[in-house]
């Protein structure tokens, strides 16, 4: 059974195949409009979202298929202690492929151990989402036309943003990617990232607290929101919330070509003025997780039935 927990889970040729099917579907949507007729996938969401579900959701729609699920774990049966395998071994008995999202890491890998079909990481906890990671690299590789030799500035909460951590793992393996990891001192990025994915594979990049200096060097801009929901108290969270605010002065000397990237949703970190210029791609971002995620549906319930 082939699930998807964290974006290592796929080859570099496998990522590449599926954004080839994603800028086809782009392409030719009728063509898939029939290609999950019958097929139900599942949305089992225990933590908040509005992209991430919707787009699996919507996804699904277009493939011809059915999606059923919650999106609180309030109106499910672990409100009542109901552990997460026996959910998933439940859920398996109505549909075909499930995503889920759980504030606890690990969640998702627990699942598929006993899962009958395929679970997919919607994101859990602080750790991995490597479905946005998959919209991010479609979303980068239409802009650029290549998803090697950039330079990629992260910024803000770099050290409980998951999104973060499953994109920095999955372009280190592409050549000549350099990072630079933009944050506060007290939100960089966890050691174990950067010894077992940035110093043990010799991957280039800095760190540092100031944005503006690194504008003038970055191809691709990734914001991120403070993660409130992970800080252990509020205070922290309202020192280190404004840390960075995006505005078009801060871009005055940025690349022609820059792409501003955000795994959404925005709190305060880029100004609405941004939104404007064509530089900003976040809501072109939002338009690409649809398609991949489509393209991740397909692959997985191939290798299901194979
Ligand atoms: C992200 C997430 O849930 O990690 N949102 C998303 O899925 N697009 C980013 C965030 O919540 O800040």
């Amino acid at each position: 059974m082939r699930h998807l927990i964290d974006i290592m889970n796929l080859s570099v040729n496998e990522i590449d195949e599926m954004i080839a099917v994603a800028k086809d579907i782009i392409a030719n949507p009728g063509e898939y409009s029939e290609k999950c007729k019958g097929k139900k996938l599942a949305t089992l969401f225990f933590e908040p979202s509005t992209r991430t579900r919707l787009s699996f959701e919507a996804a699904m729609y277009e493939l011809g298929g059915n999606v059923i699920g919650f999106s609180e774990a309030q109106s499910s049966s672990a409100a009542k202690g109901e552990s997460v395998a026996d959910t998933i071994k439940t859920v398996g008995a109505y549909a075909d492929i499930i995503a889920m999202r759980h504030p606890k890491e690990g969640a998702p890998v627990v699942a598929s151990y006993k899962s009958d079909v395929p679970v997919i990481n919607a994101g859990d906890g602080g750790h991995n989402h490597p479905t946005q990671t998959l919209t991010d690299l479609l979303t980068i590789s239409r802009e650029k036309n290549r998803l090697d030799n950039m330079t990629v500035g992260l910024c803000g909460d770099l050290k409980f943003g998951r999104t973060v951590h499953s994109l920095i793992t999955a372009m280190s393996r592409f050549e000549k990617v350099k990072f630079v990891l933009i944050s506060p001192d007290e939100l960089r990025i966890p050691e174990y990232l950067k010894q077992e994915v940035l110093v043990k594979n010799n991957i280039e990049y800095v760190e540092t607290t100031d944005l503006e200096a690194a504008m003038p060097e970055l191809d691709i801009l990734y914001m991120t929101r403070v993660q409130r929901e992970r800080f252990f108290n509020e205070q922290d969270y309202m020192r280190l919330k404004d840390s960075y605010i995006l505005t078009p002065e801060k871009l005055e000397n940025a690349k022609t070509d820059l792409s501003i990237l955000h795994p959404l949703p925005r709190v305060n970190e880029i100004s609405v003025a941004v939104d404007d210029d064509p530089r900003a791609r976040y809501f072109q971002q939002v338009k690409n997780g649809k398609y991949i995620r489509m393209a991740l549906i397909l692959k997985l319930l191939a290798e299901s039935q194979a």
